[in-house]
């Protein structure tokens, strides 16, 4: 792999130093993230910004995100391609099931050993390779990886009010100057909503529908600033979001505590209360009878062992995921001692649950203009972000082939472009590298389109 990534970083470098066709100035790059919009959340809402994007640029039917359906674990797999199970950012909370510590959302976000665990994010790809990147909020953009940070970040303060329009649009001016007077090829720009009303009134509520109105407001700001600045050709925006909503289900809720014959003495480390997910440590000879007292429990709850957990997943192989692991049905979350979850609105659940999918939208050079494509997963993202920055990717779980369909023909991305050099011992190097890093079981490595 290392040989191949240097034989490549040498096209590329041949590629700047002896044109065979002019090169064209690389795009710039900005990956917006509205958290917990849902796929489905623009069809009761006038969205006349989102409804022209569209036909300026892609539309996703939906996109399916990796499980658990979480916004860190997701975010950190739209930065890195690979699933969660592969990143180890396995939830929103860090913890040790030695000492039993738990740290909150917030606070995860300043620790890097939960961040940095072999994954590496694209701001540190994109930097390893001579551009420049920034963060703005972005979950996973305040750590540090390998020893490197991205160029440019903003974090926001404890207890951020995440629903201020008017802070929405000083961060989206901020992001235009990082463009535009520092120069950065790549940013990515996080907003805390809809998932937060969705969260508190649920996801039919009116709340919910007036904050996709003012998301959407934010899209007609930030691509009339693109106007502005006169970056309409040479910027792709791409417009996503980590997971849906699901309305919670108030009846039959799961409690733990009240399970016949099931006792927090068995348990070693709990990590409940948190949605639909649980994982649990039971004490050293607990775990087949925590195990069978649970697995019947309540017709809503899966519980699994660790090695059983099923593979579609792709959540349970890390060593952080515990010996057990649970979750509830669409609907219902886990409680541990008391019924402590109370809003109307989660996230969490099955991946597969329609509820879970959520948006992908771009606009921008690159892109097909009014098409709407299939649905594709989260974990396919990674893969375009760095064929549209002209970079090459670390190992990732994507198919850059899923988002194939959605890039304008003209686009001439220079990767591709790699076919130019008609050196038959160069295609065969990089064959036999592409066949061997290729193995089954093994990620899929990278792939030019040669
Ligand atoms: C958890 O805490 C124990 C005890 O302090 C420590 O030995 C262990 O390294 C910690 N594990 C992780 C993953 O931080
Ligand atoms: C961001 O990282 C810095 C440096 O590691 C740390 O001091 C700060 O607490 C972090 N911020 C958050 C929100 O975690
Ligand atoms: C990932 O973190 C776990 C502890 O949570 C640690 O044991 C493991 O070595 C880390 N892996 C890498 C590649 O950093
Ligand atoms: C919203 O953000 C603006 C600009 O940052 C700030 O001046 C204002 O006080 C904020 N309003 C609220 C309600 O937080
Ligand atoms: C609970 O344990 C008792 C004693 O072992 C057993 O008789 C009973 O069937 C168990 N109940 C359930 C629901 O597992
Ligand atoms: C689990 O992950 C390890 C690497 O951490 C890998 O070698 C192994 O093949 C994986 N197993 C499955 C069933 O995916
Ligand atoms: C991507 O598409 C090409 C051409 O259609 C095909 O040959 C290749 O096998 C695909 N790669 C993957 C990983 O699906
Ligand atoms: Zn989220």
């Amino acid at each position: 792999m290392f040989a191949l990534l240097g034989l490549v970083a040498t096209l590329l470098t041949l590629g700047a130093a002896a044109p065979l066709q002019e090169a064209k100035s690389r795009n710039k790059l900005l990956l917006v993230s509205f958290d917990g919009f849902r796929w489905n959340y623009d069809q009761d809402v006038d969205t006349p910004n989102l409804d022209t994007m569209a036909r300026d640029g892609v539309k996703a039917k939906y996109i399916t995100p990796p499980f658990v359906t979480q916004t860190s674990p997701i975010h950190f797999t739209l930065v890195t391609g690979r699933y969660i199970e592969n990143h180890g950012v396995i939830h929103n909370m860090w913890f040790n099931t030695t000492t039993g510590q738990k740290l909150a959302y917030y606070t995860t976000q300043g620790r890097s050993d939960w961040w940095d665990n072999g994954s590496l994010p694209i701001w540190i790809t994109a930097q390893r390779q001579g551009l420049k990147t920034g963060s703005l909020f972005f979950p996973g953009g305040n750590a540090t990886y390998q020893g490197e940070q991205v160029n440019v970040k903003k974090v926001e303060k404890l207890l951020h009010n995440y629903g201020n329009e008017t802070e929405w649009k000083g961060n989206i001016d901020m992001v235009m100057k990082w463009f535009s007077e520092d120069d950065l090829d790549f940013v990515a720009l996080y907003f805390g909503e809809p998932d937060s009303t969705g969260h508190k009134y649920g996801p039919e509520s009116q709340q919910r529908k007036d904050m996709v109105s003012q998301v959407d407001r934010a899209v007609g700001y930030l691509r009339q600033r693109i106007l502005d600045y006169g970056m309409t050709s040479t910027l792709n925006l791409i417009i996503t979001s980590d997971h849906g909503m699901e309305t919670v289900i108030k009846e039959n809720e799961i409690v733990l505590r009240n399970v016949a014959n099931f006792s927090f003495s068995d348990i070693q480390f709990e990590m409940l209360d948190y949605g639909p997910q649980g994982l649990l440590v039971p004490k050293p000879g607990k775990l087949e009878q925590v195990y069978e007292v649970l697995k019947t429990a309540h017709s809503k709850l899966h519980v699994y062992k660790k090695e059983e957990f099923p593979k579609r997943f792709h959540y349970a192989n890390h060593t952080r995921v515990t010996p057990l692991v649970l979750y509830g049905d669409p609907g219902y979350v886990i409680n541990g001692r008391l019924k402590v979850q109370f809003n109307k609105g989660e996230h969490g659940f099955d991946n597969e649950d329609m509820n879970m999918k959520t948006i992908f939208r771009a606009v921008g050079p690159a892109f097909e203009r009014g098409l709407e494509v299939e649905p594709f997963e989260s974990v396919d993202v990674y893969a375009l972000l760095c064929k549209l920055l002209e970079i090459v990717p670390e190992p990732h779980d994507g198919n850059v082939n899923a988002t194939q369909a959605m890039l304008a023909k003209s686009a001439g991305l220079s990767l591709e472009n790699i076919q130019y050099y008609n050196n038959q011992l160069v295609n065969e190097l990089i064959q036999s590298e592409l066949i061997n890093s290729n193995k089954p079981g093994s990620v899929v490595g990278f792939q030019f389109h040669i």
